[in-house]
Parts: structure tokens; sequence; C-alpha cells
């Protein structure tokens, strides 16, 4: 079976689940099993779960983990619908790896390349929304908003405005023609390509990205088990925020207004701890093995065992 996707700090995301009790492991962004798998043969004692909305990397995990078959249980959908719906319990231990996998990447007729033909970037190829529609119907204000919101693209008003001149001609069509109105407005400057954030942009809107990862940490934060650990893998800034910015509540003791005069709380609120202060980053030999994990950045926290 050729794996298409190398799952990035593996040895550091395994690292981080080995003090966790019995119990379940739920990989909300299964992918190509890569952690799954390693996390299942490490850890004989934990059941599996496994989320994805990509119907692709299901089928092709499931057959992955046929040998533990009777350890896991596969479900479709997004993490930040399908993680409140689970009744297994408890769950003492939670990884999202975020972001598209390289298979998703490399394949052209998915629409997520600059090369591609196509113009889709959905995780899930059922989903309603597509790059498509986006690129095609969205407001030149719309668009301005995600290019700089998504992408923190520097000449958002320029890119937008020229996204809607070219599809006044005809529409756009293929990711190929898009990656080519990216190169007449921004310059090619530094080592990436300038149509790098627009499409970062466009992906996140496509699959809302972001809506999800809020979602996901809003139902860790209302179900979370005692002694939980929680691994993160956050590939920009933007998703790296929400996660950062969740921790550190989760780990405030006093819960009283900022403008109070003295704390009344009782200072006994944190739900836990950050397990590390700074986030894990790829070594240099991960780093030349796969170079995809140059920005991966994995960030845990441990709830409480007296938590709920
Ligand atoms: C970076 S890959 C994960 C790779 C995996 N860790 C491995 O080792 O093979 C991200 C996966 O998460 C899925 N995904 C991304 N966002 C999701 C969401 N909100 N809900 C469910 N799956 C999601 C994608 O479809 C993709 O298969």
């Amino acid at each position: 079976m050729e794996i298409p996707h190398i799952p990035v700090l593996l040895e550091e995301v395994l690292a981080s689940f080995k003090d966790v009790p019995e119990g379940y492991f739920v990989d909300c962004t299964l992918g190509y099993a890569g952690h799954s798998s390693e996390m299942l043969k490490r850890y004989s004692l934990l059941k599996h779960i496994g989320i994805d909305r990509d119907d692709e990397a299901l089928v092709f995990s499931k057959e992955r983990l046929l040998p533990f078959a009777e350890r896991s249980r596969l479900y479709k959908g997004t993490f930040a619908t399908q993680l409140p719906l689970l009744t297994e319990a408890p769950i003492v231990a939670l990884l999202a790896d975020f972001g598209v996998s390289s298979l998703q990447l490399d394949k052209k007729e998915r629409g997520f390349s600059f090369l591609s033909q196509t113009l889709d970037m959905r995780m899930d190829a059922t989903a309603s929304l597509s790059a498509y529609d986006v690129v095609n119907s969205y407001t030149q204000e719309q668009l301005a908003y995600i290019f700089d919101a998504y992408g923190e693209v520097r000449s958002y008003k320029k890119l937008a405005a020229a996204v809607i001149e070219e599809r006044a001609l005809s529409p756009i069509e293929s990711a190929k023609a898009l990656s080519e109105i990216a190169k007449k407005v921004i310059p090619f400057g530094g080592k990436i390509h300038p149509a790098t954030l627009m499409f970062q942009a466009i992906r996140i809107e496509v699959n809302n990205e972001l809506g999800e990862i809020e979602g996901l940490l809003d139902a860790i934060e209302a179900k979370h088990y005692a002694g939980e650990v929680v691994s993160l893998i956050t590939f920009h800034s933007l998703e790296d925020r929400l996660v950062k910015n969740r921790f550190k509540k989760w780990a405030t003791a006093c819960i009283c207004d900022p403008q109070a005069m003295r704390c009344t709380c009782g200072k006994n609120h944190a739900l836990g701890k950050a397990l590390v202060r700074k986030p894990v980053t790829a070594t240099k030999e991960e780093l030349k093995m796969n170079p995809r994990s140059r920005s991966a950045k994995l960030r845990s926290f441990r709830f409480k065992n007296d938590s709920h």
C-alpha cells in the first residue's frame, strides 16, 4: 500500500500522549492514518476513533487500519459537528492535524494546486460550496475581505479588483487561471509563489477552516474529560492564534473581571495546563525528509484529573 502522506511531528505527537490512561483516542483529522496507525501500534490499550470529512481519506484509512479493526471506528463528517455527537467515553487523547493532506494538495483534480485545471478545493467533495463558487460569485468586498482576513495578502483590494475584472470577461474555470491573476497583481519577490496566500484564503473560506477550529475548541471545552490530553498541530498563524488563546483561557485560574479591584472567584478555575510553553516544531532531520513540516506547530494541553 503506497502511503500518500507523511505524518508531521510523529514522535512528538506520540510522546505527548505517553501518560494517558486507558480509554479512547480521537483523531479528528484521520487523513491517511499516519498518526493513528502509529498511535494504535504504540498504545495497545487505547481504542480509536477517526474522523475525516474526505471520503477518499476514509476509504484509504479503513484499509490501512484493518489490523486494528477491533479497536477502531471511523466517522465521516467535520470534527466540529462530529465531536459533540460521540458517545464513546472516556476520551483520554485527542489529536487534530489541521489543514489539507499531501494527497489533497497533489491530486490535480481536487483543485488545490496552482496548476489544476479545476477550481474546487473542497476537502469534502460532496460539500456545496467550492472555490469556483467563491471566485465567480462573491462580491468584490467579500473577496477583498477573505484575501485580507484569511490570506493576509498585502494587496488584497487590488487582487479582488483583478478577479472581478477577469471574471467579467468569462468565468474563471481553473486554479491555473486564478494563479495567473495573482502573478499579474503580486510581484514574485520572495520564496513563495504570489498565489500562495490567495489560495490559502480561498481554501479557508471554502472549508470554513477557522470556524471548524473554533467549533472544535468549543466542543472540547464543553466535553473535556478528566486527565485528557489534547494535541493540536497548526500550519499558519491564524490557526495557531486560535489554539494558543484558547489554551491560555483554559489555563487561567482567575475568571474575575480584569477591572475588578480584587479577586473573588477563588482562583481555582484553571481546567488544566499546557504541556509545553512554546509550540513544538520540526527538527532539522524532519525538515530535510518532509519540507511540508516546516510550518507545523504542535501545542498540547492536559485537563486536570478533577476538572469535572
Ligand atoms: C493534514 S491531513 C491529516 C493527516 C493525518 N494526520 C495523517 O497522518 O495521515 C488533514 C486531514 O484532515 C481532514 N480535515 C481537515 N479539516 C477537517 C474538518 N474540519 N473536519 C474533518 N476533517 C477535516 C482533511 O480532509 C485531511 O484528510
